[in-house]
Order: C-alpha cells, then sequence, then structure tokens
C-alpha cells in the first residue's frame, strides 16, 4: 500500500521516479507527486490528484532534476487531496518526506512537540517531516541525525520513509519498520523502492533492509547502519525478471492477462517442483518438519485465505494431518488454542501482507517453524519464515488475485502429495500430481478459449443486479467465497458465497425475482444436494446458472468444465468466475485493474 521511489546520481531523475510509480500504481492510486532537484539551486515539488497519468500532465517540460523522490497513495490519514498527497515538506521547505505505513503516535507527536507549527495536510506523515526540521533547527542536528531521533520517538509504528534535505540534495534517507522498501544499486546511481518492479529497467541488483535499519544513499555510496548505529554490510541480491514482463503487451487489462496465464503457471510449477518421473521435489528439512506437525495451519488475508481453505482440503486428504485455516487480521489478536506440535503455512501473493506479517512474529516469538508460499522472492514475509516455497507466477498486477491463487492451489498440492507419500498415505501414493497438472493446464486454456461465451453470459445475468450469490457444498463452498470477493471487488455487485445447503436457514430470504445464483458443481456426492438448492431459489424466482464438471454435468447447464481429480476442481472451477468477475467489470465501463478503494500488497494493519 503506497509506493515510494527515489533516485540519486541520474539526469533522467524526473523520468525513472514517473516510470518506477506507474509500475507501483498497483500500490495505491488515490493522488501522487515527486520532488526533484538539479543541485544547481532548482527544485520541484508536483503533486495531483488521481493516477500516475494525472501525474504526468503536470509535470511540465521544465522540470528536471538528478536526485529525487516519488510516491503514490492510498489514502490512510486524510481526505485525497493534494494538500495530503505525498511528499509532505517541512514548514521552511527544507525537508521533503515520502512514506508507507501509519505513525500510530502522530497526535501525540504532534501536540508534545510540534504545537507552534502551522500544518497544511491531515496526514500522519507531515508530522514527521516537520519533527526533522524542528529537531535539526532547534537542536542544530544535522539530517541523518534529526532523523534517526525523530525515529526513535515513533511509538509501535509502520514505516518505510525517504527523506530528502534540500540543503544536501545528493543525498537519500531512508529507514523502514514492517513496510517494504530496496535498494536498487546501480552504476553512478542508486534508486529506492517498494518493489523491484519499479526498477527493473534501470537496475536488477537489489538490497534487502531489515526493520530499524537507517540507510544514507549517495550516486556511489549506500551505508547501512543498524538499530545502535553500527554500519551494517550486505550483499546485493539479484532480481532474475525480465522489465517486459510487467508490461501489459496487447492486453486491455492485466487482469485479462493473470487469467489467460493461468495454464502456463500450471506447467511451469510442474516443472519447477517435480522430477522428471512426476514425483515432487520438494526439501527433506522441509517434509521433515512438516512431518512431525500433528496439526498445521494456514494463515492468509483475502484471495490467499480461499486459497487456504482449498489446501485445507489437500491436506487433510492426503495427509490425514488436522488443518486450520485462519484469516491473518483475526488470528493476530485472537489465537486460537494451538496444537502441541503445529506448522504454520503463510500465503501471500506479495509477502508483505501486515495482516499476516502480525502472525508469523508472533509464531517466531513461540519458536514454531512456518513456511511461506508467496510469489515474491526476498519478500518479508519469505525472509522471515523458516521455509519457502515460491509461486513463479510471474508479477500478479491487477490488484484482483487470480494466478497467484490457483498457483498457490496447485503448490499446496504438489506439497501434500510429498508430505502424504513421505508418510505412506494411500490417497498420496494414487495421486498423480503431474498427470493432474497437465490435465487443469490443459482444462484451464479450454475454459479461457471460451472467452466470449463467458462474456455474453456476465452481460446477460450480472450487469444489472445489485446482488448475487455463488453457492456450493465442500470445496465447492470454498471456491464460491474467491468467486464471490472476485465479483464484489472489481464489478461492485454485492456478492455472497454461501454453503447452498445453508441458504434456507435465514439467507434465501434475499433471493428475489431475477437475483443471480450461481451453483459450483464438482462433487460427485454433493452434486444433487446443490442441484435441489438451486431449484429451491428458483422457486423464489432466482435465475440460476451452474458450472459443472464435465461427469456431473446435465442438460441446460451453463458452463462445463473439464474432469479433472475432485480435490483440483477449485483450479478450474474458479476461472469462470474471474471472467465473468472480468467481463462485469469491463461492460459496466469500471477500471478493472485499479477497482475504488482498494490497493495490492497491504501493508498496513
Ligand atoms: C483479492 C486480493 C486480496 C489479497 C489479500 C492478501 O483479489 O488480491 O484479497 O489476496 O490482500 O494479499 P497477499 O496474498 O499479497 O497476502
Amino acid at each position: 500500500m503506497c509506493g515510494i521511489v527515489g533516485v540519486t546520481g541520474s539526469d533522467n531523475a524526473v523520468k525513472i521516479l514517473l516510470d518506477g510509480l506507474q509500475k507501483l500504481e498497483y500500490r495505491g492510486y488515490d493522488s501522487a507527486g515527486i520532488y526533484v532537484n538539479d543541485q544547481n539551486g532548482q527544485d520541484y515539488l508536483v503533486k495531483e490528484k488521481g493516477r500516475i497519468a494525472d501525474l504526468r500532465r503536470e509535470v511540465g517540460p521544465d522540470v528536471h532534476g538528478s536526485t529525487g523522490i516519488g510516491h503514490t497513495r492510498w489514502a490512510t490519514h486524510g481526505v485525497v487531496s493534494v494538500a495530503n498527497a505525498h511528499p509532505q515538506v517541512s514548514q521552511d521547505n527544507r525537508f521533503y518526506l515520502v512514506h508507507n505505513g501509519v505513525i500510530d503516535n502522530f497526535q501525540e507527536l504532534k501536540s508534545d512537540y510540534l504545537s507552534d507549527v502551522p500544518f497544511t495536510s491531515q496526514t500522519d506523515t507531515e508530522v514527521m517531516v516537520q519533527l526533522v526540521d524542528k529537531l535539526a533547527v532547534d537542536k542544530g542536528l544535522n539530517a541523518h541525525d534529526a532523523f534517526v531521533k525523530a525515529l526513535s520517538l515513533l511509538k509501535g509504528s509502520s514505516y518505510a520513509f525517504l527523506l530528502m534535505d534540500r540543503e544536501d540534495p545528493e543525498t537519500l534517507y531512508v529507514a523502514k519498520n514492517k513496510s517494504p522498501l530496496l535498494i536498487g544499486v546501480g552504476d553512478g546511481f542508486n534508486v529506492v523502492c517498494s518493489d523491484a518492479l519499479a526498477m527493473l529497467r534501470e537496475t536488477h541488483d537489489f538490497l534487502e533492509l531489515m526493520d530499524g535499519e537507517v540507510v544514507t544513499i549517495k550516486p556511489n555510496e549506500v551505508k547501512i547502519e543498524n538499530q545502535n548505529g553500527e554500519p551494517v554490510e550486505r550483499k546485493t541480491f539479484h532480481v532474475d525478471m525480465d522489465a517486459n514482463e510487467t508490461d501489459k503487451g496487447t492486453y486491455p487489462f492485466y487482469m485479462l492477462k493473470e487469467i489467460d496465464e493461468q495454464p502456463n503457471v500450471m506447467r511451469r510449477l510442474a516443472q519447477v517442483y517435480l522430477s522428471e518421473t512426476g514425483e515432487p521435489v520438494i526439501s527433506d528439512k522441509l517434509l521433515n518438519s512438516m512431518k512431525q506437525a500433528d496439526r498445521i495451519y494456514i494463515v492468509g488475508a483475502g484471495t490467499s485465505y480461499h486459497a487456504g481453505l482449498v489446501g485445507k482440503r489437500l491436506f487433510e486428504n492426503m495427509t490425514q494431518t488436522p488443518t486450520e485455516v485462519h484469516i491473518s487480521s483475526e488470528f493476530a489478536y485472537e489465537q486460537p488454542i494451538l496444537s502441541k506440535k503445529p506448522f504454520f503455512i503463510f500465503l501471500s501473493q506479495s509477502g508483505e501482507t501486515a495482516d499476516s506479517r502480525e502472525v508469523l512474529v508472533n509464531v517466531n516469538a513461540g519458536g514454531y517453524e512456518s513456511l511461506t508460499i508467496t510469489n515474491v522472492q526476498n519478500s518479508t514475509l519469505s525472509r522471515e519464515a523458516t521455509y519457502t516455497l515460491l509461486l513463479h507466477a510471474g508479477p500478479e498486477i491487477a490488484v484482483a488475485s487470480t494466478k497467484a491463487y490457483t498457483a498457490q492451489i496447485a503448490i499446496e498440492a504438489i506439497l501434500a502429495k510429498a508430505l502424504g507419500e513421505a508418510d505412506n498415505q494411500i490417497v498420496a501414493q494414487r495421486f498423480d500430481v503431474r498427470h493432474q497438472l497437465g490435465l487443469v493446464a490443459t482444462g484451464i486454456q479450454a475454459i479461457v478459449d471460451e472467452k466470449k461465451k463467458i462474456e455474453d453470459l456476465a452481460k446477460s445475468s450480472f450487469l444489472n443486479t445489485p446482488n448475487a450469490f455463488y453457492i456450493g457444498r465442500g470445496i465447492d463452498w470454498s471456491v464460491s467465497l474467491e468467486a464471490a470477493l472476485k465479483l464484489k471487488e472489481i464489478s461492485y455487485v454485492q456478492a455472497e458465497g454461501f454453503a447452498s445447503g445453508e441458504l434456507k436457514h435465514g439467507t434465501i430470504a434475499l433471493i428475489e425475482k431475477g437475483t443471480p445464483v450461481i451453483g459450483l458443481i464438482t462433487q460427485e456426492k454433493t452434486a444433487g444436494l446443490t442441484r435441489s438448492n438451486l431449484q429451491e431459489t428458483m422457486a423464489r424466482g432466482a435465475h440460476i446458472l451452474t458450472i459443472v464438471s464435465e461427469s456431473l454435468a446435465k442438460p441446460g447447464d451453463d458452463i462445463i468444465l473439464p474432469d479433472v481429480d475432485e480435490l483440483m476442481t477449485p483450479l478450474l472451477s474458479v476461472v469462470p468466475t474471474q471472467l465473468i468477475a472480468y467481463y462485469t467489470s469491463l461492460n459496466k465501463g469500471l477500471d478493472v485493474d485499479k477497482p475504488r478503494n482498494l490497493a495490492k500488497s497491504v501493508t498496513v494493519e
């Protein structure tokens, strides 16, 4: 949430900042700004409400410089306005600051230290920049020391800060706690970014930062200090990704591109995690840790939580290990009674979700082992867990997650197979994961090839409805939750995912003439029951639709899915629901990739 960029030592600073912000726009898109300094006495602050394209228009041809910072905002404190956009500026126009996170004690700091300062915004960030200035001016501290002193006054806050001092415009000051931030190392220049994606056109070599560290960056120097002010040596890591992978190509929206990429993601996961003979390739250390567990706890938020619900069924069926799935923001503050030997799995596309990270901090403090399944190498959740498995899904840029969900489930299937087989579980032994992933890849391809049909269905059933229901039982219910979330978040249809047997216990009262009710039917033992529940809604006027596995299909069903193992059906049944959400949003004329009020990578709790 909120994207930060910075550069020092490049004549192209404005372009680097704007292009970087464009790549980070998925992290927040309600306002944006840059500050650049040419080190010859000229500097520019440009801020604008709206998208990066709006900011670009505001940045005229005269704006230039060799050092600068930029920000794209997802508002936390203060309405969306130019005044509240970042960079925030100190009262004497000396310090410029961009921030991702929340300063919990900003009100106290304001009244304790800054009662005489005229504030121009409602943001918590302005408190920090005014505080740095106050400490520099009143106490005679240099920028570095004023910054460090101000940081020491923050209580329980999350932040990634990037600060510039007009009196020393070559230098960038950086600090982070909980929020992500990377330094990109170049030849004669250095950059700063919330996500490596933003700077892949400048460098592929990055330095990760740890919480509490403070960094001073000049064109040819990066000085990292720990919390005690001692120098820290750190090696760069290489991000092996082509900058073009982050482009949309000929697609109108990233979401459609990412839906279409799913067959290839399935094939890539089979290549990465299976041997030539189709056996899972999972480290012995990880398997041994998991084998000792008497219970698996899967933790995630949103779509990742939904992928965890499917994971529960995979682990319990193939390993016989009881598995609980928890919403991370709940688990963090209402921890259930843990078993004697718990093992934790964190699901997170971004690897940065603050709610999940809060749980991981507690898990580590308890001395427990954990695995993060994430799309982002070196992300916080990956670094801080005992083990990591990468999703290899390629960058997911649309705010609505699609290919990360299917990749998470595919990895859970591979892991469950490996674990169950290591324990001689018959279901795992019989489960031919390579064959299944092959079927899934061709199955998804067949579904995405039917886009036109799904678009017509979305147009005829979802464009004008205020609400809709996805229903199913068991694993289909798990998918119905994800299907409903997709529809809600990008098309603003009030959608619910529901256990179909539970409808009659209350929710069926909401069914009116024409309410779309979509049944997910992929499990033999519950197919008939879900069909009966659909009939019950139809008798009350619902407009019913079905998404059904081929072997369970009947005349009149709407979307037929190729057959795969019943445990793998979520990987197919979710795809038409992704496309329904996409086409509903598209045909309503909405911004599919950037739905209102949302941002990807939610780094505040
Ligand atoms: C919905 C969506 C979100 C994320 C959630 C967790 O389409 O993308 O619900 O799944 O914010 O994010 P990660 O997976 O990055 O932890």
